[in-house]
């Protein structure tokens, strides 16, 4: 299990930077080739690459109850993950075994999938279970025409598939339990935005922006530059305090408490951010549509009981609200206006400094990873 650092280190750690006006640093400082954001063929491996690692692809909270489905898209394949009467997650390829139509869209919860075009039935496990008319299909096997399974894995409150030949453990390596069995979904969004997938994740992995980026927005309650970063596996956290964190200089330190004093960013390796708030958590998975175009899926959960008290709903929303409306919308801007800028043709390499230490590290990583898959 990952030895992220414990509350308490991390509010010396944090004190310690203010007081010296320091922040964590990374050990180098990293050239990205702006042709990475467009090339169709470095697409296509990172396409690829996302098939062959653990992806998150909802969380846990997200298939509540026995036949509960999420469908959607992950890496350019249309799937569905559906929580079977045994309690079992399990993702299937989502094209019915007639003619291929998708069995199902979206979310919700059904005793069975039954396929739009003809009808045909599939039970929770996959198994086709009804063919209407079936003596117009002589000598097929029902047992051969099931769902197509994907491998799936529900750790850490997160539900992860991957599609085939692994190459890596990926985020699944000492993965902490990022989301607690009280936690609910309280919104699910989709959007779209004309930028590569790593400009948007580059955006949260961070905080040398704050005070510049999110002025009016993040840095009247936000400390600029001021972060600490670890590193797990190939995923990275991120933390970034409220200025309200001076408060805790006053409290003894075994009473100190954490939450509601910093914005807690988890990187899960390659495209999935879970950020923890105050009183709710934002799991965004960035899927790649084009090379210069992402659907973001966001799920929005509120966040674990504190001291046994769930936590209110009300300030949860509040929160979400607040967060998507200003801090988000500048940071998809951003995002939007590199990957526009990219025909500026100014930059051969965009340069990631030491404060950037999250991003090196998920360059270095995928770059590692790229190159053993070819
Ligand atoms: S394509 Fe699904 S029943 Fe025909
Ligand atoms: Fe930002």
């Amino acid at each position: 299990m990952t030895e992220l650092l414990s509350d308490s280190d991390l509010i010396e750690r944090i004190f310690g930077h203010i007081d010296n006006n320091t922040t964590d640093l990374g050990d180098r400082v990293w050239r990205e080739p702006a042709e990475n954001y467009r090339s169709v063929a470095r697409f296509e491996a990172e396409i690829k690459l996302l098939r062959r690692l653990p992806v998150a692809y909802c969380p846990s909270a997200a298939l509540p109850e026995k036949g509960s489905y999420v469908a959607r898209v992950a890496a350019r394949t249309p799937l569905v993950a559906v929580r079977g009467d045994d309690g079992v997650v399990r993702t299937f390829r989502n094209a019915c075994r007639h003619r291929g139509m998708a069995v199902v869209e979206g979310e919700g919860c059904a005793r069975s999938l039954t396929c739009p075009y003809h009808a045909w039935t599939y039970g929770l496990d996959g198994q086709l279970t009804y063919i209407p008319g079936d003596e117009g299909f002589p000598g097929l096997d029902p047992k051969e025409h099931g769902l197509i399974p994907v491998t799936t894995e529900e750790r850490g409150g997160l539900v992860f598939v991957t599609q085939k030949d692994p190459v890596s453990q990926g985020a699944l390596a000492d993965l902490p339990e990022l989301i607690a069995p009280e936690q609910v979904v309280f919104d699910k969004s989709e959007m779209v935005d004309e930028a590569n997938w790593k400009l948007i994740g580059e955006t949260s992995m961070e905080g040398y922006h704050i005070r510049s980026l999110h002025n009016e927005s993040f840095y009247p309650y936000g400390l600029d530059n001021i972060n600490v970063v670890e590193t797990f596996g190939p995923n990275s956290r991120i933390v970034f305090p409220f200025r309200r964190i001076d408060k805790l200089r006053d409290i003894p330190a075994e009473k100190r408490r954490l939450q509601g004093m910093i914005t807690d960013v988890y990187q899960l390796f390659p495209n999935t951010h879970m950020s923890v708030l105050s009183n709710h958590s934002i799991m965004i998975i960035l899927e790649p549509v084009t090379p210069t175009q992402t659907r973001w899926e966001i799920y929005r959960l509120s966040n674990k009981f504190v001291d046994g008290a769930p936590v209110d709903l009300t300030a949860a929303k509040r929160d979400a609200g607040f967060v998507s409306d200003t801090g988000l919308i500048e940071d998809r801007q951003a995002a939007r206006s590199i990957q526009a800028g990219l025909e500026a043709n100014a930059n051969s390499h965009f340069t990631f400094g030491r404060f950037e230490k999250g991003i090196v590290h998920f360059h270095a990583t995928l770059d590692e990873l790229l190159a053993n898959q070819a």
